[in-house]
């Protein structure tokens, strides 16, 4: 069963916004060097408002698919990962693109932090949209990363995680993270990127290209009122790592 509800450590929240949002302002951006890629407007900042027609957007945490299809346009796997595929964005991208795509969720009963969960060796590519902790909840299965009850707990299933993605990759492969930091009423600011960093070079990955900084369009909070000050987070960071080629 499909289970979400807003954290009650992360937020204080106290009504939703009632007037009409401003308009979005503008910010100029720098411009991109001309280059051989074939996605050219695939760079360090993904600020595109359109989620293109894949997975449900309703689906708590969906990430909209365009990201991903410019990934996937970009370092041209022919079979990818997509371990937490909530609702299916990746899987949608795949089908489309063409691409051979093992698409599973803890919703069907699939543990991705076992290490026996997937083939080893195997992937060019693997999509990963984890839980921001407990930001937002997913199941009540226990083995549900925002579950974990404490941080440290979190960070062990987490490395555990990408341990197993990594190991799923064929040499040369490439792992895309998508994470965000939040702001956790009960541990504070947690600096989920860095982590996520840590985390995959300590399992033999390296970082292989910039960070994409995903620009938040359309993310629940941004359309809520609260009391406390605080710096608003307007983005999420998506680091891809490569396995070293054979
Ligand atoms: C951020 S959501 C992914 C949303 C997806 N990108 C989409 O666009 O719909 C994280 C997903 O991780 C799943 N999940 C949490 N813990 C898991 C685990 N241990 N194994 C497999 N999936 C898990 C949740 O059920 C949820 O669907």
């Amino acid at each position: 069963m499909m289970h979400s509800a807003i954290n009650p450590f992360y937020s204080a929240r106290i009504e939703p916004r009632r007037e009409t949002p401003a308009p979005g302002r503008y910010a100029k951006l720098p411009l991109a060097p001309v280059n051989g890629s074939p996605v050219p407007h695939l760079t360090s900042l993904y600020h595109f408002d359109a989620a293109g027609e894949y997975g449900d957007r309703g689906y708590p945490g969906n990430c909209g698919g365009n990201l991903i299809r410019d990934l996937l346009r970009f370092f041209r796997p022919t079979t990818v990962l997509d371990p937490m595929t909530g609702s299916g964005t990746c899987r949608d991208v795949c089908r489309e693109l063409g691409i051979q795509c093992w698409s599973s969720d803890l919703h069907q009963d699939v543990d991705a932090c076992s290490p026996s969960a997937f083939p080893r060796g195997t992937f060019d590519f693997c999509w990963l949209h984890p839980p921001y902790w407990r930001q937002k909840l997913y199941t009540d299965d226990s083995r549900d990363l925002s579950r974990t009850p404490t941080l440290e707990a979190f960070l062990e299933r987490y490395r555990q995680l990408i341990a197993n993605c990594a190991e799923s990759l064929a040499a040369g492969g490439r792992l895309a993270i998508l994470m965000g930091d939040y702001c956790d009423r009960g541990a504070g600011f947690v600096p989920l990127v860095y982590h996520t960093k840590r985390l995959a070079f300590d399992a033999g990955l390296r970082q292989c290209c910039t960070d994409i900084i995903r620009f938040g369009h359309g993310a629940s909070s941004s359309r809520k009122v609260y009391r406390s000050a605080f710096i608003p987070g307007l983005h999420d960071v998506c680091t891809v790592f490569e396995k070293q080629p054979g």
